[in-house]
């Protein structure tokens, strides 16, 4: 069993050139299959909201839905760095409502950092948060909590000025104190000119190959989330067409009276 890694071990592997691998993760089981995958991180993402909630976006996740779904994951991968999503309304408004929620996450929900979304604008929090004695990932492109101010869900950093903006988002975090930064969908010769430009690491989700590291969300990577698949999505298994499959053969024996046969039963 690996050990746990710490954050200077995580800005080590980028010096190294060691790319970073990270999957979100809501619950005990997944955590623990991650965690036997040797997968270097976890995140706990608000995407939860979706994949697990069922809400249309993920405005509506409250911290306490958040640090509940942390603790089952931190349950079942102890040995694993694990960030924390700050949802939406927990660290946008005030430095001291964003340390004190982000403590909850470590304390209660048992994370070793948190991940907050915003760049320039977010420095200042981010810094009091950095300095309060909590790791913080930043999150920059696509930032799924206030994708209506961007326009809906579609590839940001596009033309010179767009590109310029999130050079100084991911410069302004790294001054900040963040240990790293997620890109999320940018062109990728934009994530590989930030990674170059930054001593901390980038882990991309639709931000191309040059990224330090690459995160995808579970549910997608497994098929479990049908409503809608980005480009950037790779799907590992069908997980989705398996479970209907066996709910479909359940029903039927179950009718049949196929189940329970003799061995499945007491004499
Ligand atoms: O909530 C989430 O899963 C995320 C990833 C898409 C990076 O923020």
């Amino acid at each position: 069993m690996s050990k746990k890694l710490t954050v200077p071990d995580i800005i080590e592997m980028k010096k190294e050139g060691r790319k970073i691998s990270m999957m979100t993760a809501y619950d005990y089981p997944t955590g623990m299959f991650i965690e036997k995958a040797g997968i270097n991180t976890i995140l706990v993402g608000d995407s939860l909201a979706m994949t697990v909630l069922g809400y249309e976006g993920t405005i509506p996740v409250t911290v306490d839905e958040m640090i509940h779904h942390t603790k089952a994951v931190a349950r079942g991968a102890k040995n694993t760095f694990i960030i924390a999503d700050m949802p939406f309304g927990s660290y946008n408004t005030t430095e001291e409502k964003a340390i004190d929620n982000a403590s909850r996450f470590l304390k209660e929900g048992m994370a070793d950092a948190v991940k907050l979304e915003g760049g320039t604008e977010m420095a200042g929090i981010t810094r009091a948060v950095v300095d309060a004695g909590i790791p913080v990932l930043g999150h920059i492109g696509l930032t799924p909590q206030t994708v209506a101010q961007l326009g809906g869900y579609k590839v940001q950093g596009r033309g010179e000025e767009r590109a310029q903006k999130l050079m100084e988002d991911a410069k302004a975090l790294e001054d900040a104190g963040a240990f790293g930064v997620v890109l999320e969908c940018i062109p990728l010769g934009l994530a590989g000119e930030i990674t170059e430009a930054i001593g901390i690491p980038t882990i991309g989700i639709g931000a191309g190959v040059h990224c330090d590291g690459q995160v995808l969300v579970y549910n997608d990577v497994m098929g479990l989330f049908d409503k809608f698949t980005p480009k950037f999505v790779k799907p590992y298994a069908d997980l989705g067409d398996q479970i209907l499959k066996a709910l479909e053969q359940f029903k039927k024996e179950v009718e049949e009276e196929v189940f329970p046969g003799e061995e499945y039963s007491f004499k």
